[in-house]
């Protein structure tokens, strides 16, 4: 039996309704919720976008955008009819006055009322003004703005005081969806659900963190974006930063949202500033089939990097003296994403000395296969002696976990979360400035110097010289499969 958690009925609006982060994961995670069971059976998704369309066409639309975005749905035709009679439609115009009153009219004042701006971030601020001025929005309403929130600091905290002009920041959800991510939530679980891990979490034992986020896909189809974002703003500011955060933070007193924030917060604000030759920026090459990334940015003269590696060190009495080595890129050999904290080895050794033995490591695998894994150290079974082998101690979700427990997707977690009214897993205004105030130099400088990302060929593990980043300091990235 499924453990579906109940939340009150709600009006979710959600502008941009018919844009692509719409029919790709927010329709699609709400069909689940629904078919779990977790939607009252008076709550209704109101889809707000220009395009003229009746709630017929809406509500083709969305089942569309299910069967294409989520194929491995086994709902029946009956479920996705019952959904169907839950959603309306409204045509609106966010800077102008078409529609409003219409939107007015349909979300009650009796329930949770969320308002999902899946919109550009040049809109926030028309809609967020217009949902108080038409009285659609209370004190209680809940807004859900995505990344990218900001450019940099100075537009993050424009950002930020437009949003604070109409909205209190308990009403404000920022969504970073690495942060929904089951294995993500699962790091917090096994660091401050054991005493095993915690004693160990520190600068004493642990030798370094390598965190990966590794992609295979090009940026065809959003060059026009990325160019202007690169892997720095794309992935470093908000997902790995959030990773690195809760791997890095000290054990808040309870799971509460302002407890869980601050100590991210103080992690953000303990990063050193990174030199420049702590980093390798690079961007991918093409090759016979596959186009470059100076092709798929349509700039030819692009100096936007489509990957970055780097060492950070975080100067507080936990961390200090051990490094956290960062990566991500596109068009790399495999979709992984990992986190790996790498302990030291035993201090000193009792066994015969053998060829090269690794010492134990945690890997959080965050894509594909979910999972949890420590290496250890055993001996190795049978009668040739005291020879140590080292064997993964390994916990896969898939098959630890029925269907009743199966992964969620990301976003579904985080809307039910927005109407549950838990910002736990959701960025505070504040913490999102931090991680800029620490980004924005290095990109400056980048520009200043007129860096030139490496180029590294699609399908390879990225540029040459990352490797030379953990080599120097006679270690080595983990080879992510
Ligand atoms: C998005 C980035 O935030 O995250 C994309 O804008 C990236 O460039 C994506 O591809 C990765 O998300 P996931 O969940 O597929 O790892």
């Amino acid at each position: 039996v499924s453990r579906v958690i109940p939340v009150e009925t709600f009006d979710l609006v959600i502008f941009g309704a018919t844009g692509d982060l719409s029919r790709r994961k927010i329709l699609p995670g709400l069909f689940r919720r629904f078919c779990a069971g977790q939607m009252p059976p008076e709550a209704r998704v109101i889809g707000a976008a220009r395009t003229e369309m009746d709630v017929a066409g809406f509500q083709q639309l969305v089942s569309d955008a299910i069967s294409e975005f989520d194929p491995k749905n086994k709902a029946t035709a009956d479920d996705m009819q019952r959904f169907q009679e839950r959603l309306d439609y409204v045509a609106i115009d966010a800077k102008g006055d078409d529609g409003w009153t219409e939107l007015a009219g349909k979300v009650r004042k009796d329930v949770v009322t969320a308002f999902y701006f899946s919109v550009a971030p040049s809109l926030f601020g028309d809609l967020a003004e217009r949902l108080r001025s038409n009285n659609i929005a209370t004190s209680e309403s809940r807004i859900v703005v995505e990344k990218p929130f900001g450019h940099d600091l100075q537009t993050a905290k424009a950002l930020n005081a437009t949003l604070a002009k109409h909205f209190d920041e308990t009403q404000i959800y920022r969504i970073d969806h690495y942060l929904g991510k089951e294995t993500v939530q699962n790091l917090m679980a096994v660091r401050f659900g054991n005493i095993l891990f915690e004693p160990l979490w520190n600068n004493h034992f642990v030798d370094h963190i390598q965190i990966t986020v590794a992609e295979t896909v090009g940026v065809g189809g959003r060059g026009s974006y990325y160019d202007q974002s690169g892997a720095m703003r794309d992935m470093v500011q908000n997902h790995l930063m959030q990773l690195l955060c809760l791997i890095a933070m000290e054990p808040p007193n309870e799971f509460e949202p302002n407890a869980v924030r601050d100590e991210k917060l103080k992690v953000i604000r303990a990063l050193d500033p990174v030199s420049p030759s702590d980093i390798v920026r690079g961007q991918y090459s093409g090759t016979d089939k596959l186009s470059g990334y100076l092709e798929d940015s349509e700039n030819p003269d692009s100096k936007t990097e489509s990957f970055v590696a780097m060492k950070v060190a975080i100067s507080n009495w936990r961390w200090k003296g051990t490094p956290f080595y960062l990566r991500t890129g596109k068009r790399l050999r495999d979709r992984t994403s990992e986190i790996a904290i790498v302990f030291q080895d035993p201090p000193h050794s009792i066994f015969e000395a053998q060829e090269e033995r690794r010492g134990n490591v945690l890997v959080i695998r965050l894509q594909p296969n979910e999972g949890i894994t420590m290496r250890v150290t055993i001996k190795e079974p049978g009668p040739g002696g005291m020879r140590l082998i080292e064997v993964p101690l390994d916990m896969s979700f898939a098959d630890a976990l029925d269907e009743a427990h199966d992964v969620h997707d990301a976003y579904e977690r985080l809307i039910m979360d927005v109407i549950r009214g838990n910002q736990t897993l959701f960025m505070r205004g504040d913490e999102v400035e931090a991680a800029w105030a620490w980004t924005d130099p290095i990109i400056e400088g980048w520009q200043e110097r007129g860096d030139k990302p490496r180029p590294y060929d699609s399908g390879s593990s990225g540029p040459e010289d990352s490797l030379m980043l953990l080599h120097r300091d006679g270690r080595r990235w983990r080879e992510v499969r």
